[in-house]
C-alpha cells in the first residue's frame, strides 16, 4: 500500500509533479517585468491526491513527519495556515480568489527538491497543487494561468512578494531548453540547451545558507526597484534600456542607483545567453554567468561571503563561469564546467569551504529537465 491509502485509507485519483529549478541567467528581473532564462530540475515535489465534497482540505507530507493538517477551504485566510502546509493551502485559497468553485481534496506530498537552497521548493510545491486541483476540478486552466494563481497564493497568502519566474520555470519548462521568459506578458520560448553535446556539464553548489526570502530584505529591494521606476516616470525598470541608463543613474538618489544598474545590464545578460544559446555556443555562457555574479555581489547586494567563495573557487578551479542562482541571501551557485571537470571543481569547492569553515557545500549536476505534469 503506498502513503496516500495509508494515511487517507483508500488509493489516490492521480499523482502530480512539479520540478524545482535553476535560472541561468536573469535575477531579480522577473518583478521588474524584465528577462528570465531558467531551467527545471530533474527535482520535483510530487502530490498525491484525491477530491473531496465536504469541503475540507487534509494534508500530509511525507518530508514533515506524519501529522496530517486539515482545513476547511471555506474558512481559508492569508495567514491562516503556516509552515508547510501554507503553500498548498494557499494555493486552494488563490483559486477560490480567482473565482473557481473548488471545494476539498485530500493530499499526500513528497518531495526531493532540497528546500531553503534557493531552487524554488515552494514553488514547486505550489505548482505540484495547483495542478492537481486544476485536474481534481476539471478546471481547464493553462500552465500560465496556473502559474499566476501560485504567485498569486505566494504572495498574498504566504506573504512573500516574489515575481513570477519560479512559477512559470516549474510548470513551463521543458526538458532539454531553458525558459526564456519576458514577466511582462508571459510570452516564452524554449531555448534549446545541450550540455552533454557541448561537452559541458552544470554543476549546483548548496552553499547550505539557509535562503529565506520571507525576512524582508527581498520585499525592500522590490520596493525600491519599483520606487526608482517611478522617480523616472517608467512603468517598470524593464522599460530602461542600456542607451538611457546613464542620464537614468544622473537623476536618482545614489541608494537606488546599483539597484537600477543591475536590472538593466541583468535584462542585457539575458539576451546575450540567449543569443549563445541560439547560436550553439554554450561555453559562451560561462563570462555572462560571472559577470551576473559581480553584479548582484556589488551592485544588488544579494550575494554572501559563502556564496561569493564558491564562485570564486569554481572559477579558480576552472569553470568557464559561476553565479548564485535565485533570490540570494545564501542558497545556491551555479557553476558551467567541462563534463570531466565536474568532480574536480566540486572537490575543490568543498576544500576552499573546509578551509574558510563553512559547511560542506551539497552537490548536484542539473539537467534541463521537464515541468510539471501529471504522473499517474
Ligand atoms: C526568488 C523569487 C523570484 C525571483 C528570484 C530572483 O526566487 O521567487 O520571483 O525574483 O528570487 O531572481
Amino acid at each position: 500500500m503506498n502513503t496516500f491509502a495509508q494515511i487517507y485509507g483508500r488509493a489516490p485519483e492521480g499523482e502530480w509533479a512539479a520540478p524545482g529549478r535553476v535560472n541561468l541567467i536573469g535575477e531579480h528581473t522577473d518583478y521588474n517585468l524584465g528577462f528570465v532564462l531558467p531551467i527545471a530540475l530533474p527535482q520535483t515535489v510530487r502530490a498525491q491526491a484525491r477530491r473531496r465534497d465536504d469541503g475540507l482540505l487534509r494534508l500530509h507530507s511525507t518530508r514533515e513527519g506524519g501529522a496530517v493538517v486539515e482545513v476547511a477551504v471555506a474558512d481559508l485566510a492569508p495567514g491562516g495556515v503556516t509552515g508547510w502546509a501554507g503553500y498548498p493551502a494557499a494555493v486552494a485559497w488563490a483559486l477560490r480568489e480567482a473565482g473557481h468553485e473548488v471545494g476539498g481534496a485530500e493530499l499526500s506530498l513528497d518531495s526531493d527538491v532540497p528546500t531553503g537552497a534557493g531552487l524554488s521548493s515552494s514553488a514547486a510545491l505550489e505548482c505540484a497543487v495547483a495542478l492537481a486541483y486544476n485536474d481534481l476540478y476539471g478546471l481547464g486552466l493553462s500552465a500560465p494561468e496556473l502559474a499566476l494563481i501560485a504567485q498569486r497564493a505566494e504572495n498574498a497568502f504566504v506573504g512573500v512578494p516574489c515575481g513570477i519566474m519560479d512559477q512559470m520555470a516549474s510548470l513551463c519548462c521543458r526538458a532539454g531548453a531553458a525558459l526564456h521568459l519576458d514577466s511582462r506578458d508571459l510570452t516564452m520560448r524554449q531555448v534549446p540547451v545541450d550540455l552533454a553535446g557541448a561537452g559541458l556539464a552544470l554543476l549546483v553548489l548548496d552553499t547550505r545558507v539557509k535562503h529565506d526570502l520571507g525576512d524582508g530584505a527581498y520585499a525592500a529591494l522590490r520596493a525600491g526597484c519599483e520606487r526608482a521606476a517611478g522617480l523616472l516616470g517608467l512603468p517598470a525598470l524593464r522599460d530602461l534600456g542600456p542607451a538611457d541608463l546613464p542620464a537614468a543613474l544622473a537623476h536618482l538618489p545614489d541608494e537606488l542607483r546599483p539597484l537600477v544598474r543591475h536590472v538593466v545590464t541583468e535584462n542585457e545578460r539575458v539576451a546575450e545567453a540567449v543569443a549563445h544559446l541560439d547560436a550553439g555556443d554554450l561555453a559562451a555562457l560561462g563570462p555572462i554567468l560571472t559577470a551576473g555574479h559581480a553584479s548582484l555581489r556589488d551592485d544588488y547586494r544579494v550575494s554572501c561571503p559563502e556564496t561569493d567563495l564558491a564562485v570564486s573557487a569554481a572559477v579558480a578551479a576552472g569553470a568557464h563561469g559561476a553565479r548564485m542562482t535565485g533570490g540570494g541571501f545564501g542558497g545556491s551557485v551555479i557553476a558551467l564546467v567541462d563534463a570531466t571537470a565536474a568532480g574536480p571543481v566540486a572537490a575543490e569547492v568543498t576544500a576552499a569551504f573546509r578551509e574558510a569553515g563553512y559547511a560542506t557545500p551539497r552537490t548536484l549536476t542539473a539537467v534541463p529537465a521537464e515541468g510539471a505534469r501529471r504522473i499517474a
